[in-house]
C-alpha cells in the first residue's frame, strides 16, 4: 500500500457549474468553497499531511475584471473567516505563488501564514497568483546570483514549494486533461486522476475513491 503524503488539486469547473445551475460564474466560485471545507476535513480524516489547493494562476489575470475581483473578495473573506478555527485545528497554512497584491492583501496572507506557522496537523499549501514557469526561471535567477552549482537539490532550495514533498496524488476536476502551469516540476512521479466532475460535484466519496486507487498503485519510479 503506497502511503499519501501530500496530495495537491487543481479545483477546475467553478465557472461551468455556476452558469449551469445558478446563470453565474460567480455563484460556482461561491459554491467551490464548499468542497473546500469538505476536502480539507476529509484530508485530516486520512492523516495526509500537504494538501496543496490551486486557487489562482498566473494566467488567470486575463480574467474579466467582474470575477477576477469576486475571487479575491471570497479568498479574503476565507481567510479572514476561516484562519482562527484552521488555526485551533492545528493546520499549518502557506501562500504559494507571487504575494503582489494590494498591500492589505498581502498583509492578511503573511498574518495567515504566520499565525499558523507552528502548526503541524495539516500543512495546507494554498497557490494564489501561482505558476509554474515563473517559479522555475525564479529559482534559475536565484542559482546564477548566488553563482551556485546547478543540481535538482540546489534548484530545489529555490522552488515555492521547497521543504514540501512532491506530490503523490493530482486531481484535476472538470473534466480536461491539462495541466495549466501547475507544479510542472513536481509532478514528475505523481500519479494523476483526472474526474469529469466541476469542483463543486467533488465530494468525499470521489476523494476516498481516488486515495483508495491510488494506494494500490504499483509505482515504478523508473526501476521494475
Ligand atoms: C476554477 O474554476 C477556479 C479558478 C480558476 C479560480 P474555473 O473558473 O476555471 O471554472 P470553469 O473551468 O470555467 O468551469
Ligand atoms: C486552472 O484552471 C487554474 C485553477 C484551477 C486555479 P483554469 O480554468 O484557469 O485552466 P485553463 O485555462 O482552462 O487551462
Ligand atoms: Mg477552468
Amino acid at each position: 500500500m503506497n502511503p499519501v503524503k501530500h496530495v495537491a488539486i487543481i479545483m477546475d469547473g467553478n465557472g461551468r457549474w455556476g452558469l449551469k445551475y445558478k446563470n453565474s460564474r460567480n455563484a460556482g466560485h461561491k459554491e467551490g468553497l464548499n468542497t473546500v471545507e469538505k476536502i480539507i476535513k476529509e484530508t485530516i480524516k486520512n492523516k495526509i499531511k500537504f494538501l496543496t489547493l490551486f486557487a489562482f494562476s498566473t494566467e488567470n489575470w486575463k480574467r474579466p475584471k467582474k470575477e477576477i475581483n469576486y475571487l479575491f473578495n471570497l479568498l479574503e473573506n476565507f481567510l479572514e473567516n476561516r484562519i482562527s478555527d484552521l488555526n485551533k485545528q492545528n493546520i499549518k497554512l502557506k501562500i504559494i505563488g507571487l504575494k503582489n497584491f494590494s498591500t492589505n492583501f498581502n498583509r492578511l496572507l503573511s498574518k495567515s501564514e504566520k499565525k499558523t506557522s507552528k502548526n503541524s496537523k495539516l500543512q495546507i499549501n494554498l497557490a494564489i497568483n501561482y505558476g509554474s514557469k515563473y517559479e522555475i526561471i525564479n529559482a534559475f535567477k536565484n542559482l546564477q546570483k548566488k553563482k551556485e552549482t546547478i543540481n535538482e537539490k540546489s534548484f530545489e532550495k529555490y522552488l515555492l514549494t521547497k521543504n514540501i514533498p512532491d506530490p503523490d496524488i493530482l486531481i484535476r476536476t472538470g473534466g480536461t486533461t491539462r495541466l495549466s502551469n501547475f507544479l510542472l516540476w513536481q509532478l514528475a512521479y505523481t500519479e494523476i486522476f483526472f474526474e469529469r466532475k466541476l469542483w463543486p460535484e467533488f465530494n468525499n466519496n470521489d476523494y476516498s475513491r481516488i486515495i483508495k486507487k491510488f494506494k494500490k498503485i504499483k509505482r515504478n519510479f523508473g526501476s521494475i
